[in-house]
């Protein structure tokens, strides 16, 4: 049937009508948000969901979030030294350890992540072990078991390993389970792009590269078929859920990922995306909530059940 017997504006006539044909929903429960831990605060003025809070800060921030309903946080360290091996990211007393034990016992249901990544811990940025130039894959990946291993102790509930070292999901799963913490999930980044939209985000984690760049283990831009052979190697070690990020730039890889494994899918609106709206609604060139609202609605409807968002705390008083 074709016009005029099909109208499609019909359905489009009120308010109501639309909510009732509506195909994607978004819901507060669907939201991640991401948090910076740092022996000191360093607010962001222009980019608020990229300044960084002490642990006491962070509980400020997680009572709000927790009152507007957001389940789940996902913790990221700035560490008061650096080194070679990133050591802050395992250490007993490391920053996200200290916040994990901080929260842990005040926000009993919040779902506790944290990002598993070397990059922020080590002196030459970058998320493995390096010799000369290289980043190798190998010796990495007992590092990020150890790390895993010392967030779960510490209280998370789930851990989501960044780095884009093959094998890491299989590492991190034996390491947790030889603990004896077989029950604590992965949420791998299976599908992590070597992105520009990165920029805000690594001068808040203070995890520029000091040499080179991470396209020897982050994937290239152009690849789709890549990011399901990585998604379906992250799921046959072991992932629970995966993730692909940037998310707007690649909602094609959202749809597809969707299309094909049945894992519950994150995606992960990165600091680029976000400083991008911020920008151009500060120049009034944009509604800046009409396009916050719309750009997560786009990865909902890609197919992602999951958002990380630097919005979460925002959309959730929207939504409310
Ligand atoms: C750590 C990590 C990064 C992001 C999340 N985890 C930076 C990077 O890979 O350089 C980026 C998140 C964002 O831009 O918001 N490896």
């Amino acid at each position: 049937m074709s016009y005029p017997a099909t109208r499609l504006r019909r359905l489009r006539r009120t308010s109501a009508l639309r909510d009732l044909a509506r195909e994607t929903t978004l819901s507060v429960d669907d939201l991640v948000m991401p948090l910076f831990v740092a022996p000191e605060a360093l607010p962001n003025e222009r980019l608020p969901g990229l300044g960084r809070h002490t642990v006491e800060g962070v509980v400020r921030e997680v009572e709000e979030l927790v009152r507007l309903g957001v389940p789940a946080v996902i913790l990221f360290g700035v560490p008061e030294e650096k080194d070679e091996d990133g050591s802050g990211a395992w250490i007993e007393d490391g920053i996200v350890q200290r916040a994990l034990r901080a929260l842990r016992p005040r926000f009993p249901e919040l779902v506790l992540m944290t990002d598993v990544c070397l990059c922020e811990y080590t002196s030459h940025g970058h998320c493995g072990v390096v010799d000369g130039d290289d980043v190798r894959n190998d010796p990495t990946l007992d590092l990020l078991a150890r790390a895993s291993v010392s967030l779960a102790r510490a209280g998370v509930d789930i851990i989501a390993p960044s780095d884009m070292m093959d094998g890491r999901v299989a590492a991190i799963r034996q390491a947790l389970d030889q603990a004896g913490l077989a029950n604590t999930p992965i949420l791998s980044y299976a599908a992590k792009f070597a992105s520009g939209f990165y920029g805000p985000f690594r001068e808040a984690a203070d995890s520029a590269p000091q040499f080179g760049d991470r396209r020897s283990y982050q994937m290239d831009g152009a690849n789709l078929r890549e990011a399901m052979r990585e998604i379906e190697a992250d799921i046959e070690e072991g992932a629970d859920m995966i993730m692909i990020k940037p998310a707007m730039p690649y909602l094609d890889v959202i749809a597809a990922a969707r299309d094909r494994f049945d894992s519950p899918l994150a995606a992960y609106q990165v600091s680029g995306e976000y400083a991008m709206i911020e920008a151009a609604a500060r120049n009034k060139w944009i509604d800046r909530e009409r396009v916050m609202m719309e750009s997560l609605v786009s990865i909902r409807r890609a197919g992602a059940s999951i958002i990380v968002t630097y919005y979460a705390q925002e959309a959730a008083k929207l939504l409310g």
